[in-house]
């Protein structure tokens, strides 16, 4: 037999989350609510945009693909991140109402990460945080369009936390370990996550969640998961498997380069709509009740690729 070797973690996420199978239960049930109340907010969905960066105006248009998202999140109520950009942008993103979370990259420039978080926090930002999954490239600490990343370590992380008012947010991780020092540090929320398969063999989000959220058990850590997210049964099986919220990825691309702002709207409505009907037909009437009582889990040992 041919043998095979896959190392590309976004295929082993997708083929991982396609194997997690539902069980309904329909007697009794009831059109479920899709609202959550995360952070002192209460939100239309326990979905959120990606912190995305570099994305182009479309032709013809005033508005670069990042103020397009966000513009959609702002409409549809619910929490809007953005990644990798300069003060500048920032700025026209909260203008566009959007209460947006700004990840900072970890630069080794430790004045540009001040800053950046400095500028969000006074611009208006709703969270802070830093994308931890981006310090290392092939050669060793990665150069990111020519800016230098570095380490960051649990001293400088409490540092960023403390020196805000703002909830703070990890991003990137992908362990039990990585999860409770963020726990330790005072960090608001983390997000699982794999980049978008950065890691060789990294582990699925969803697979290494349950671990996660045990523990973090009596800790007053959010727990958002991302990568692969595409459909309203994603987000439920992310939230049945522990998550509080999950966020949308390159899903999202195909209709906000297509139709921008409307683009995203309809697309994170069906999300929403998918999931109120799968929350309905498992049973649950409001997301805080969502656990993983419905779910067919595959063996852990026989999950073949
Ligand atoms: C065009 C693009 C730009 C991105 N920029 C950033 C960034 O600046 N900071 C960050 O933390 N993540 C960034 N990401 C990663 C996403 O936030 C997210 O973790 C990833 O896309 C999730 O995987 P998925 O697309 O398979 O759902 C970017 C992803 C894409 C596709």
């Amino acid at each position: 037999m041919e043998s095979r070797r896959i190392s590309d973690a976004n295929y082993i996420t997708a083929r991982y989350m396609d194997s997690i199978l539902l069980r309904e239960r329909l007697i009794d049930s009831v059109v479920a609510d899709t609202s959550v109340t995360l952070f002192d907010e209460t939100w239309s969905m326990p979905v959120m945009t990606p912190a995305f960066s570099h994305l182009p105006k479309r032709e013809g248009h005033a508005m670069t693909g990042l103020e397009e998202y966000s513009a959609a999140a702002a409409q549809l109520g619910v929490l809007n991140f953005v990644g990798m950009m300069e003060n500048d942008l920032f700025a026209r993103i909260v203008a566009t109402g959007a209460k947006t979370v700004r990840i900072v990259k970890p630069y080794a420039d430790h004045g540009k990460v001040v800053d950046q978080m400095q500028f969000a926090e006074e611009a208006g930002a709703f969270g802070i945080g830093m994308d931890i999954d981006h310090i290392f490239g092939e050669q060793g600490l990665d150069v990111v369009i020519g800016e230098q990343m570095a380490v960051k370590t649990s001293a400088m992380i409490r540092k960023y936390v403390e020196s805000t008012r703002l909830p703070f947010f990890v991003k990137g991780v992908l362990s039990v370990e990585d999860a409770v020092k963020c726990a330790d540090l005072g960090v608001s929320a983390i997000i699982v996550s794999h980049h978008h398969g950065r890691l060789p063999y990294a582990v699925p989000p969803m697979m290494v969640l349950p671990e996660i959220k045990e523990a973090l058990r009596g800790r007053d850590v959010r727990i958002i998961v991302d990568c692969g997210i595409g459909s309203g049964a994603d987000v439920y099986k992310a939230l049945a498997l522990g998550a509080d919220a999950a966020a949308v990825g390159r899903s999202m691309l195909p209709s906000l380069e297509k139709d921008g702002t409307e683009g995203v709207k309809a697309f994170l409505g069906g999300v929403q709509n998918e999931l109120r009907f799968v929350m309905s037909c498992t049973g649950f009437a409001h997301v805080s009740e969502i656990d993983d009582s419905c779910l067919c889990l595959p063996q852990r040992a026989f999950f073949a690729l």
